[in-house]
């Protein structure tokens, strides 16, 4: 079986439903509250577990209620959590608003996640150990570029979400294989409008990159092959939280198996179609044989 390491974020998603996001100074009354497991660490920890790979995660959760419910529903998508370390105080946040269309609007406060600066005892031994290290930036970026950085010297398998979107350092670039950004952050990371271009333009900084379209599929890029397009089957959009790590968690797997690329990537647009259709991060993401019913080649 496939072995992939999450070093990255968890958090408790606070989540309001309501039928239109409300606009600065405006208060408007929603449907319906609900805590749901979430990180997108831990999001994309969950998305592999289920896709079929053996995951660990690499992290922090607070000493809280909330901390308890992270770390117990990492284990039941089967993930091992031994190397998601227990801290002094509270546990990562997500305030998300859901619209009625499906959209969502997210302010993270670290909380635990905050004391992932370094890389703990332990947990160069585990990556090494891996086929692929997933990344995301919810953590102090000290933490992933020495997690990225111990990958590459053990010969992992990088992939990044550079999300939330800031400017990413030398260091981190030169141990990043594969990119994951939406269209939102790859517009932001190189300046370009148009998709199309960013997605080309990535290829200055990494050496492949996969930019993610929402309803619309994906578009990868690669330094030694065509472009590729892979559309998204069309579903009924719920709840889009967590698409993208279900997209990059599945991804991962597919990859690791040594699927073809345009066969991984449109697996993975199964999954996260799957996970679009229901509310919530981590409770929405579909386990393998669901996946291999939706996928079509
Ligand atoms: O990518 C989705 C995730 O972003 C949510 O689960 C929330 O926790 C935020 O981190
Ligand atoms: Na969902």
């Amino acid at each position: 079986m496939t072995h992939i390491a999450v070093l990255g974020s968890t958090n408790m998603d606070l989540v309001a439903f309501v039928a239109k996001a409300p606009q600065r100074g405006e208060t408007v009354t929603g449907r319906e509250f609900r805590t749901i497991p979430g990180g997108k660490g831990a999001n994309q920890a969950a998305a592999a577990a289920r896709a079929g790979a053996t995951v660990s995660m690499i992290g922090a959760v607070g000493n809280d209620a909330a901390g308890t419910r992270l770390r117990e529903t990492l284990e039941h998508s089967g993930v091992d959590t031994d190397f998601l370390r227990t801290v002094e105080g509270p546990s990562g946040t997500a305030h998300i608003v859901v619209d009625d269309e499906g959209g969502n609007s997210i302010v993270v406060i670290p909380g635990a996640n905050g004391t992932v600066d370094h890389l703990s005892p332990g947990d160069e031994g585990l990556i090494a150990s891996a086929d692929t290290l997933l990344l995301q930036l919810e953590i102090p970026l000290a933490a992933v570029v020495a997690g990225a950085a111990a990958a590459h010297q053990h010969g992992v398998r990088t992939i990044l979400t550079p999300s939330p979107v800031q400017p990413l350092p030398p260091e981190l670039l030169a141990a990043t294989d594969l990119l994951v950004p939406n269209q939102y952050e790859a517009i932001t990371l190189t300046g370009r409008t148009d998709p199309r271009e960013a997605a080309t333009a990535l290829l200055e900084l990494v050496p492949r990159a996969v930019v993610t379209l929402g309803a619309t599929g994906c578009l990868y890029v690669s330094r030694d092959a065509e472009p590729l397009v892979v559309p998204a089957p069309r579903v009924e959009a719920v709840d889009t939280t967590g698409a993208g790590d279900t997209f990059t968690g599945a991804l991962a797997v597919a990859l690791a198996e040594e699927k073809p690329v345009r066969e991984a990537l449109s697996w993975a647009a199964a999954a996260a179609s799957l996970s679009v259709e229901r509310a919530g991060a981590s409770a929405s993401m579909p386990y393998r044989p669901e996946i291999d019913a939706r996928f079509t080649a």
